[in-house]
């Protein structure tokens, strides 16, 4: 199982579009590999929709999107008719690829498996995993969710713009924080340099124990830094 930080597995897939090898695929780019536990199932296929709906966002923000479920390039090419028609969409092919996994050799390399739901024949189905790789290839969030409760992708792209954010300037999103919204002074930074790169922009929160690491800016964009 990969953890955050470590570099994602490279692997060679058979996808809707032919085989992939998952690094040379994702390139320079951004990538969020997420799985499902089964074609022709109704969370998944809401999720799946979403995700087409959602493609102009991933591209503004150099992310390419990757699908994993536990079924064949065959199945998925049928399942792909009924999630276009669910997003109302009618454009030719599918904007990004399905991986197939009847074997489960990739979902069980990568941790995916949940073993509390399983196909006809007992074996384990691949949970709903978010995996978002960086250009680095490095794996910077991970999330699990049960396959009865659907993803709420507003989230991710939430969580991409964080990471973008915060790999360019030395600040951390808050509790809910949205783009735009402000943001707190990273720890490591200290108060000298804070006050030097953001001047009056920079409020200091008062505490009760007197120490000064509540440090608020406006989004970076909105600074002339
Ligand atoms: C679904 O996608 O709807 C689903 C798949 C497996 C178990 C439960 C729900």
């Amino acid at each position: 199982m990969v953890l955050l930080g470590e570099k994602f597995p490279n692997f060679d897939a058979n996808t809707n579009v032919g085989k992939i090898n998952l690094h040379e695929w994702l390139g320079n780019s951004w990538g969020i590999l997420f799985s499902h536990p089964h074609d022709f199932t109704p969370v998944c296929t809401t999720e799946l929709a979403r995700v087409v709906k959602l493609m102009p966002e991933f591209q503004r923000l150099g992310v390419k999107p990757i699908a994993l479920s536990c079924n064949s390039v065959d199945s998925h090419v049928e399942w792909i008719k009924d999630i276009k028609s669910y997003a109302r969409v009618s454009m030719d092919g599918f904007p990004y690829p399905i991986i197939e996994d009847e074997s489960r050799k990739i979902a069980t390399s990568l941790g995916m498996l949940d073993s509390d739901e399983k196909d006809q024949n007992g074996i384990p189905l691949s949970a709903r995993a978010v995996f978002i790789i960086d250009p680095t290839k490095k794996m910077r969030l991970s999330i699990l969710y049960p396959a009865t409760t659907g993803r709420n992708f507003n989230e991710i792209i939430r969580v991409i713009e964080s990471l973008q954010l915060t790999d360019q300037y030395k600040v951390a999103t808050p509790v809910d924080w949205k783009k735009g919204e402000d943001v707190m002074v990273q720890p490591t930074v200290s108060d000298e340099e804070a006050k030097k790169t953001y001047a009056d922009s920079l409020k200091t929160i008062k505490l009760p124990s007197g120490k000064p690491y509540l440090r608020i800016v406006p989004h970076p964009c909105d600074l002339t830094m």
